[in-house]
């Protein structure tokens, strides 16, 4: 049995069903109820992260878990706390959705230090351990859903800046080849889309997948700021601006490693908009 934490969310949601789909048992973890995200026939488990013992009857009989590690500044995972209780349970592979910005913001302490701390972790489980270092989500597009529906409009800063976004579903996908298949233990994958696209160019990929244009409206570095500090914690919106606006060239690499382990390239950001443009009509 694979035991999912973070199973409603953009990377859970696609790797309960990948698993699902290929016969594996399944329990898929969210502090919140269901809500649907999960598939018939797979057991949902209420718990939160930062209560490991919740976590306790979960484990029992499991043999390989997908951890996420509590949103980039949320610091909310004790990790020893739930590998301790994992491995009590029997798991014996782990592996962990992490970021690439622990490879590349060290220093941050939102997406470096915390995340460090969280793989040292893993590494010294004594459990088979992967671990995933994507870089930015298609799926943080999302912020756009509401003024496009409502007024055809995108709003982003850095506008022709590109970055390699990952879809999600290709990393759910890795993470279930790492769950169910030998050869990735000690293995850390770097995961991003095949190609860079910037802000603009993702606005006019939306509108093709609409059928009708959008409107980009560049903001300023402030306007951005502002706006995202209504969600984020500061020093996440400091470095979230950092890799948007001035991204490193390691941040711009396109990676081998989703072709290496699922023997494809990654979907570009034009195929992840078809796919989910019902958020966005
Ligand atoms: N977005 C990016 O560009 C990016 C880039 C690199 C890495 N990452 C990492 O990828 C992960 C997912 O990112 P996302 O932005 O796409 O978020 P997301 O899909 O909203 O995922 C969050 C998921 O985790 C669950 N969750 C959150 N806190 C929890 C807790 N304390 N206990 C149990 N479940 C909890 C949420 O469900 P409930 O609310 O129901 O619990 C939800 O299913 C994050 O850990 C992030 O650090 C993201």
């Amino acid at each position: 049995m694979i035991v999912v934490t973070g199973a409603t969310g953009n990377v859970g949601r696609p790797l309960v069903q990948a698993l699902a789909a290929a016969g594996e048992q399944v329990t898929a973890v969210s502090r919140g109820v269901s809500g649907g995200a999960v598939p018939e026939g797979v057991r949902h488990w209420q718990a939160d992260l930062a209560a490991p013992e919740s976590l306790r009857p979960v484990f029992d009989g499991a043999d390989a878990v997908f951890l996420h590690d509590g949103g980039a500044g949320a610091h909310l995972l004790s990790p020893q706390g739930i590998l301790d209780v994992a491995k009590a349970g029997g798991v014996r592979r782990v592996v962990l959705l992490s970021s690439q910005g622990v490879a590349t913001r060290p220093r941050s302490s939102s997406h470096g230090a915390g995340g460090r701390s969280i793989e040292d972790a893993i590494r010294q489980s004594g459990m088979d351990w992967t671990i995933l270092r994507p870089g930015g989500f298609a799926s943080n597009t999302f912020a756009w859903a509401e003024t496009i529906r409502t007024q055809r409009t995108a709003a982003a800063p850095f506008g022709d800046t590109g970055l390699p976004l990952i879809d999600p579903a290709d990393i759910g996908e890795v993470a279930a080849a790492a769950l169910r298949e030998d050869g990735h233990a000690g293995q850390v994958y770097e995961l991003t889309g095949p190609a860079l696209s910037t802000p603009r160019q993702r606005a006019e990929a939306i509108g093709a997948a609409l059928g009708e244009p959008i409107r980009f409206v560049e903001q300023t570095r402030d306007e951005a700021r502002a706006q995202m500090l209504r969600f984020m914690p500061e020093p996440v919106v400091e470095t979230t601006l950092a890799i948007i606006g001035e991204p490193t060239p390691a941040e711009q690499r396109i990676s081998p490693d989703v072709e290496r382990v699922l023997g494809r390239t990654p979907c570009t950001f034009a195929e992840w908009a078809v796919r989910n443009i019902a958020a966005f009509r």
